[in-house]
């Protein structure tokens, strides 16, 4: 419990986990990709990254408030930071926004669209890989994964599946099922959290196939289909 001061404004919190909850329960409207109230904090994306009066930065979702922090949630600094956060993200992208299924729900086509990213000065070098169309409900494209881990720790932490997880380092990273097999091969019970977390079109439901018919005839997927959408509040 205490007092901060969020971009000259007092203001106060209780038991709030995050920075990022304070700031947003003031009204602020600040970014992010990786952060969900209901799975654990991932700290990844770094566009929720705010400054404190020293000059310091850091991602507000990642620290504790503290009676008498003094933060800056748009500052200049800050508002270049997120731009080339998105821009980079964008570069290694798959491009295809126009036709995507995700247009216009995708959170980083709006965060580029917001933070004023109109041309991408980095080169793709990400490798291509295979879309998997072989679960009846999903589709995974991994070229439009931006690693923020949503999936995984919805998978894991809601579900208690984890079909998902993490390979690989660096520019090779990538999300995937364990020993890159197909989404079909795994333990995955067709639920769709991974969709409903997923900011962008890494993963998608499957409209285009006469499996998720079926799977939609089945009562325990309808169940499951009726909850996925309340869970997302981020
Ligand atoms: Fe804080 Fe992604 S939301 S690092």
């Amino acid at each position: 419990m205490g007092t901060m001061t969020i971009d000259g404004r007092k203001v106060e919190f209780t038991d709030e986990k995050n920075i990022l909850t304070v700031i947003r329960n003031a009204g602020i409207n600040i970014p992010t990709l990786c952060y969900h109230s209901e799975i654990s904090t991932f700290g990844a994306c770094r566009l929720c990254t705010v400054e404190d009066d020293r000059g310091k930065t850091f991602a507000s979702c990642s620290e504790q408030p503290r009676d008498g922090m003094v933060i800056y949630t748009n500052t200049g600094r800050l508002r270049n930071y997120r731009k080339l956060i998105v821009e980079l993200l964008l570069a290694a992208h798959c491009r295809d926004c126009t036709t995507c299924i995700k247009s216009g729900e995708c959170v980083l086509q709006e965060l580029a669209h917001r933070l004023g990213v109109r041309n991408i000065r980095f080169e793709n070098t990400r490798e291509q890989h295979e879309l998997d169309f072989s679960s009846p409900s999903i589709v995974r494209d991994p070229n439009k994964c931006i690693l923020c881990g949503n999936c995984v720790r919805a998978c894991e932490e809601i579900q208690g599946i984890g079909a998902l997880g993490f390979a690989f380092r660096g520019t090779e990273a990538m999300v995937m099922p364990a020993f890159n097999k197909k989404i079909a091969e795994t333990q995955c019970v067709n639920c769709g959290q991974c969709r409903v977390f997923c900011p962008t079109g890494a993963i998608s439901i499957h409209t285009n196939s006469d499996k998720v018919w079926k799977a939609l005839a089945d009562p325990e997927i309808r169940v499951v289909a009726q909850i996925a959408p309340a869970v997302r509040v981020a």
